[in-house]
């Protein structure tokens, strides 16, 4: 595996990230909640990185347990770091401690407590005896899971960690995507820093890499350099592996929508559960079509927003 999110780059990430719609990943994520019918009280984030998506997670009303879990210890680090200015500046938790280990917050709010874990592990390693009733993972982070085996013991995990009425919700760049992404060279002028990007495919292996050269604005200190790598799989590979794995059910969508995802989509996201009915218990055909219309009309006027 390539060596990523080094201290560095975990410092600027949500920087060179600042156009990414999280919000609006999260309302698509809250939609498919609904849908399946699903009121998650303990919830595991795979590759959770700096707490993008996390710290809108503890915000739904039923969540109770969050562990947010990320190889990078950096990306950790700053995620803790995000969630105690948010619990210093806002007025949501009326109490809050940490334990002593500083990776496990406990929060207060009105009628609710919480419970927030950050834990640095592998992904393609996991086990927890609480078990979860939703575990989720956003942002290709399953792309980086570059071979087979890899893939297949994150599954492995997934499932001996979630309940069997949970859902295993996570999104993923299409194969399509992957094979045909532009290859080209461009540098991000942040306030402190420049990073360098290139995009390499290797359109027969499946593989896209992103190389990063950082370098801060300051002569005295070093550039640092990092390759990104992701691999695309096509779907019947990755619903294979999920069966393989325990998971008697998988619906796979075009991402943002709740049509049926295909090789050449360009984000797909999957649904699994251990139980081979339990995707069934879902609101029907005219939600799926509101929330799929919906979500459409969301991601129109998200892009168009990005476009200017
Ligand atoms: C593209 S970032 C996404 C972070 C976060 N999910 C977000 O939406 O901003 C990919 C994340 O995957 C993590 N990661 C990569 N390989 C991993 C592994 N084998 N186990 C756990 N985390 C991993 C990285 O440390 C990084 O935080």
């Amino acid at each position: 595996m390539d060596y990523s999110y080094t201290t560095y780059f975990a410092e600027i990430y949500d920087d060179v990230m600042k156009n990414v719609p999280y919000k609006y990943w999260f309302r698509y994520l809250k939609d498919l909640l609904k849908y399946y019918k699903l009121k998650p009280n303990s919830v595991l984030e795979l590759a959770s990185g700096t707490s993008n998506m996390t710290l809108k997670i503890i915000n739904l009303q039923s969540v109770k347990r969050v562990t947010a879990l990320d190889l990078s210890a950096a990306m950790l680090a700053r995620a803790a770091e995000k969630l105690e200015t948010e619990l210093f500046n806002s007025r949501k938790f009326i109490n809050y401690s940490i334990e002593e280990n500083n990776s496990t917050y406990h929060l207060q709010q009105n009628s609710k407590n919480l419970t927030v874990n950050f834990k640095e592990q592998n992904m393609t390693d996991f086990y927890f005896e609480n078990k979860f009733n939703l575990i989720v993972s956003f942002f290709d982070s399953l792309n980086y899971l570059t071979d087979l085996n890899q893939l297949q013991s994150c599954f492995e995990s997934a499932a001996a960690s979630l309940t069997e009425n949970g859902l295993f919700i996570f999104d993923m760049n299409s194969i399509g995507r992957i094979k045909t992404i532009e290859e080209k060279s461009f540098v991000i002028e942040g306030d402190s820093y420049q990073c360098f990007w290139e995009d390499i495919v290797k359109a027969k292996e499946n593989l896209w890499q992103v190389k990063l050269k950082i370098c801060p604005d300051n002569d005295q200190l070093p550039c640092f350099e990092e390759t990104h790598s992701e691999r695309g799989y096509k779907i019947d590979t990755i619903v294979r592996l999920l069966k393989k794995s325990g998971f008697k059910a998988v619906d796979v969508y075009n991402a943002f929508s709740l049509a049926s995802g295909k090789n050449n989509s360009d984000r797909l996201y999957f649904a699994a559960s251990l139980n081979e009915k339990r995707l069934e218990q879902n609101q029907g055909q005219l939600k799926k079509l509101y929330y799929g219309t919906k979500n459409r009309i969301d991601y129109f006027f998200v892009s168009l927003r990005y476009l200017f």
